[in-house]
């Protein structure tokens, strides 16, 4: 027996990066996987788009790792899509434990000069999307009555202010609340509900090559960007041993908590 054999974990934000690396180290641990990503270009994004092959990869990586695993596209930002790809995984895999509110977007500028566009995508996907996300899943968990437990992935950007990122950091301050919030509503039923805080991860999305131009740009805003420790960023792995742990039994007192995974840099 391993931490999650026999469970269904709700990934979002699948097809590669984080949302990949869950899936897979869930499935090396007795899962099985629902995931849904958007496999399309954001408006807003300077780093390369996942794809439908990517999405494909996860899906073989589960499986290679012993898992079984519903795969679908979808966007966040559709309610009933994101319900629609959900219904199908508990009909298919016969029940749901975990939710992971992985996807989102992220973009760079000034808050005054963020276009109306960046604004709008952010806030749907980043923040509207986790509460499709939680809307799609909570009344199961709550009906099944076997408890559960949720993560919702935030960000450094949503434990301290950084620059050029007013409206990420909104939307993950705001997922850090609506977390706390709904960790109250589902504490009676045991469904625990966490956030978790990665500084930047080696994935596409935290090697924007968008960025560096940004930063080149207002270069004397990068001194709130450095880690304690000593490394620039982290790998999706990193993040993994912690959302893994706050799923699991382990954490089976942990809820209402912000976990840094962030090599200290909120702290700096
Ligand atoms: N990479 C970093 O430096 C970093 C740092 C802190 C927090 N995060 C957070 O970690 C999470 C995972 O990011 P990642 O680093 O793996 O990035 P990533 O871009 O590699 O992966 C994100 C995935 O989400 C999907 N996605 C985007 N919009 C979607 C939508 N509307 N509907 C469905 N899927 C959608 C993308 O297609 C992509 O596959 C995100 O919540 C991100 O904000 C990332």
């Amino acid at each position: 027996m391993t931490r999650f054999t026999g469970r269904v974990a709700f990934i979002t934000g699948v097809a590669r990066g984080q949302g990949r690396e869950h899936a897979v180290r869930l499935a090396a641990e007795g899962a099985s996987i629902i995931g849904l990503d958007s496999c399309a270009p954001p408006a807003t994004t300077t780093y390369e788009p996942a794809t439908e092959a990517d999405l494909a990869a996860t899906v073989a990586a589960v499986e290679e790792a012993g898992g079984q695993m519903v795969g679908r596209v979808a966007d966040v930002r559709d309610a009933a899509a994101v319900q629609a790809v959900v219904d199908e995984g508990i009909a298919t895999l016969g029940r749901l434990d975990h939710v992971i509110a992985n996807a989102a977007v992220c973009s760079y500028g000034r808050l005054w000069e963020l276009t109306p566009e960046q604004w709008t995508e952010t806030v749907d996907v980043n923040l509207t999307g986790v509460w499709h996300t939680l809307r799609a899943t909570v009344p199961t968990l709550i009906e099944q009555g076997r408890g559960g437990s949720i993560v919702i992935t935030s960000s450094g950007a949503g434990l301290k202010g950084l620059p050029l990122l007013g409206h990420y950091g909104a939307t993950k301050w705001a997922v850090t609340g609506m977390a706390r919030s709904l960790a109250n509503e589902v504490g009676e039923h045991s469904i625990r509900v966490n956030t978790v805080h990665p500084t930047a991860v080696r994935t596409p999305m935290g090697d924007d090559p968008g960025l560096r131009a940004v930063l080149g740009a207002h270069a004397h805003l990068t001194r709130s960007f450095g880690n304690m420790l000593p490394t620039g960023k982290i790998d999706a792995s990193d993040v993994s041993d912690a959302v893994l742990w706050l799923l699991s039994d382990e954490a089976r007192w942990v809820t209402g908590a912000a976990i840094p995974v962030d090599a200290g840099a909120s702290q700096v």
